[in-house]
């Protein structure tokens, strides 16, 4: 034991090089990894089981908060859910509520990453996202045909090759939270074609345009039926005798769409 960890050191010393500081980003260690998910095949089945321990966030459903703190993540692309995991872990987006749920010590592996992929993405989504104030939308539909439909599409459905999160149906206040945060640089793994499309939005540009794209209708397959409740989880305690199980300290509360 100590002789492995002392000779490399020792080979060092002696041919007199300095030790080499780690020279892969955070960027890069999420790419390897969403590589290597990509090459799995995904067990959807097994991806419930995973989806347990995200449930007290994300509700059984998915669904997030219209408040914002919780992204629609139900519906989404795969390959989107697979960087956004692999980009939280490696510290290429930083989130303090999600990280630790990230890491292979909770969630695990990349297989696991490719089931709850594959799991969350086949959840279907709800219909009553939060919306903006409703006052600008034919600015906002011109600015979005103007700045978002190259790279997100027509109706916000995403790309699933490279990577680019369906926006449609996302909560309002969810979308300008991470708009702000991509602007801003503050979260890493931006696009930075995107980051330079955006900069010169004002705030009310911003706010018609992400009350356009929150107003944009996922594909009626996508959505769930009215009142439906994932089965997946009978036994998910909802409204235990009218109090909502509390959530854990420094968690915002969630208000849960019904
Ligand atoms: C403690 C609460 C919590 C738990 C548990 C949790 N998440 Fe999250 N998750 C969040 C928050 C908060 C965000 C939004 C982060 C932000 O604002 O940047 C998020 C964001 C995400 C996103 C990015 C969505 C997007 O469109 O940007 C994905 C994907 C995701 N979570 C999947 C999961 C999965 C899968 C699990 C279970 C392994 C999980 N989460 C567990 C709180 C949680
Ligand atoms: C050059 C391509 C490109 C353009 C143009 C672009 N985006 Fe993006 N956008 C992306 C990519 C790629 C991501 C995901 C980056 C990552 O996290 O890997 C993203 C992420 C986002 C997110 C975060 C979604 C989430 O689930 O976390 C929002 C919101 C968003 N874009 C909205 C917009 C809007 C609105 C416009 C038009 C003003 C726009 N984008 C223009 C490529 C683009």
């Amino acid at each position: 034991m100590v002789w492995t960890l002392a000779l490399p050191l020792l080979a060092d010393t002696l041919s007199g090089d300095p030790a080499e500081p780690p020279t892969e980003t955070s960027a890069e260690i999420a790419q390897r990894e969403y590589e290597e998910v990509l090459a799995l095949t995904p067990d959807a089945e097994r991806g419930r089981e995973v989806y347990l321990t995200c449930a007290v966030c994300h509700l059984p459903e998915g669904w997030g908060s219209v408040d914002g703190s919780y992204p629609q993540i139900a519906g989404q692309l795969p390959t989107v859910i697979i960087k956004q995991l692999a980009d939280f872990r490696a510290g290429n987006r930083e989130n303090p509520l999600m990280y630790p749920f990230s890491v292979p010590g909770i969630l695990g592996g990349p297989q696991e990453i490719a089931d709850v992929a594959a799991y969350v993405s086949q959840l279907p989504m709800t219909a009553e996202n939060g919306l903006g104030p409703g006052s600008d939308l034919e600015a906002g539909e011109a600015l979005y045909i103007e700045h978002c439909t190259d790279c997100h599409g027509a109706a916000g459905e995403g790309d699933e090759a490279e990577h680019i999160p369906m926006i449609a149906g996302q909560h309002f206040a969810y979308l300008m939270r991470q708009f702000d945060a991509i602007r801003s640089g503050e979260r890493k793994n931006a696009d930075s074609k995107m980051t330079e499309e955006i900069q010169d939005l004002t705030q009310a540009e911003q706010v018609a345009l992400l009350d356009y794209t929150a107003r944009l209708r996922p594909a009626a397959g996508k959505l769930a039926q009215e009142g439906w409740l994932n089965p997946d989880f009978p036994h998910y305690l909802r409204d235990a005798m009218g109090l909502r199980v509390k959530p854990p300290a420094g968690l915002k509360s969630v208000p849960v769409s019904e």
